[in-house]
């Protein structure tokens, strides 16, 4: 199958030009934030977004918990950020989060010792033509298709955040929407995209701006939990017209497959 990608139908809000003109009204005070004393668990801190992200909360101060499949390029991230940022609370966990079990065991020892407050999912901008598909969550039917796939985990993403926020009202949600940033996911996933649009994607960190922001900022915090952003504005889950809202049913049915799921691999 030759799969054709108009290249000029990138919406270039998501590019960097988009992010230098929103960061235009974004207040540099919002991130001139100490954030010492605070804790921020970080999936995926070695590389991309999550390493970005990583780097500026070390730079302010913050204690980081850096959640990595594999302990090499933990510690080469780890020993990059101490360097930059001179702070020297930066841990690294090794968990893939992958396998269920794992995720429970670490959760279990990290929650005895530190608790979190905010949670930030970062989501993408291909989910919003999808439509949550409750029936084969798993990609059990017909020919896996892992664009598809992806799409429907970052709906799913959404969703949960939304579903999380009405449910647990002590903790601050959000998810996210990075842009188009040049990343190593890009490079290897995309490779004609990423050689064809270099030139026009965000830089790691400005990917990551929106989650530092979340995470950080008084003006964040402010907003209602829930909600999904882009260049640290709430913006719309859906496009118009693109008949991608789900039931109430088919949301309370993904939460209960991901509990049902979820409890199977309980320690
Ligand atoms: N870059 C973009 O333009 C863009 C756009 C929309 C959304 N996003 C989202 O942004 C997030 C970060 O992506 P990125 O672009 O920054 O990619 P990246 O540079 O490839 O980073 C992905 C990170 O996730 C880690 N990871 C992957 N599978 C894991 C597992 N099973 N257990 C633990 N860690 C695992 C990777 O670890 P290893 O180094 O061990 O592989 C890596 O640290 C993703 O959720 C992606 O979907 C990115």
């Amino acid at each position: 199958m030759t799969l054709l990608f108009d290249f000029s139908a990138v919406d270039s809000g998501l590019c960097r030009s988009g992010y230098e003109s929103a960061a235009k009204r974004f207040n540099p005070a919002d991130l001139e934030v100490t954030l010492s004393g605070r804790s921020f668990m970080i999936t995926g801190a070695n590389s991309g977004i999550g390493k970005a992200t990583a780097q500026e909360i070390a730079k302010r101060g913050g204690t980081v918990h850096m959640v990595c499949r594999n302990k090499g390029r933990a510690d080469a991230a780890k020993d990059e950020i101490v360097e930059n940022s001179k702070n020297e609370n930066v841990h690294v966990h090794i968990v893939d989060m992958s396998n269920m079990k794992q995720v429970w065991e670490f959760a279990q020892n990290f929650a005895q010792n530190n608790s979190l407050n905010v949670l930030i999912t970062v989501s993408s901008g291909g989910m919003l033509t999808h439509k949550l598909n409750v029936d084969d969550l798993q990609f059990e039917k017909g020919t896996f298709d892992g664009t598809m796939a992806y799409a429907q985990n970052k709906r799913q993403q959404v969703i949960l955040t939304e579903r999380w926020a009405a449910q647990h009202k002590e903790i601050h949600f959000s998810s996210m929407h990075p842009g188009w940033a040049d990343t190593p996911a890009v490079q290897t996933s995309m490779p004609s995209f990423h050689a064809k649009m270099q030139s026009r994607l965000r830089t790691e960190a400005m990917g990551a701006d929106t989650v530092v922001w979340l995470a950080v900022s008084a003006a964040a915090s402010k907003q209602p939990s829930g909600l999904f952003f882009q260049d640290r504005t709430a913006v719309a889950t859906h496009l118009p017209l693109a008949a991608s809202r789900s039931t109430p049913q088919d949301e309370e049915k993904l939460m209960n497959i991901l509990e049902e799921l979820a409890q199977k691999f309980k320690p």
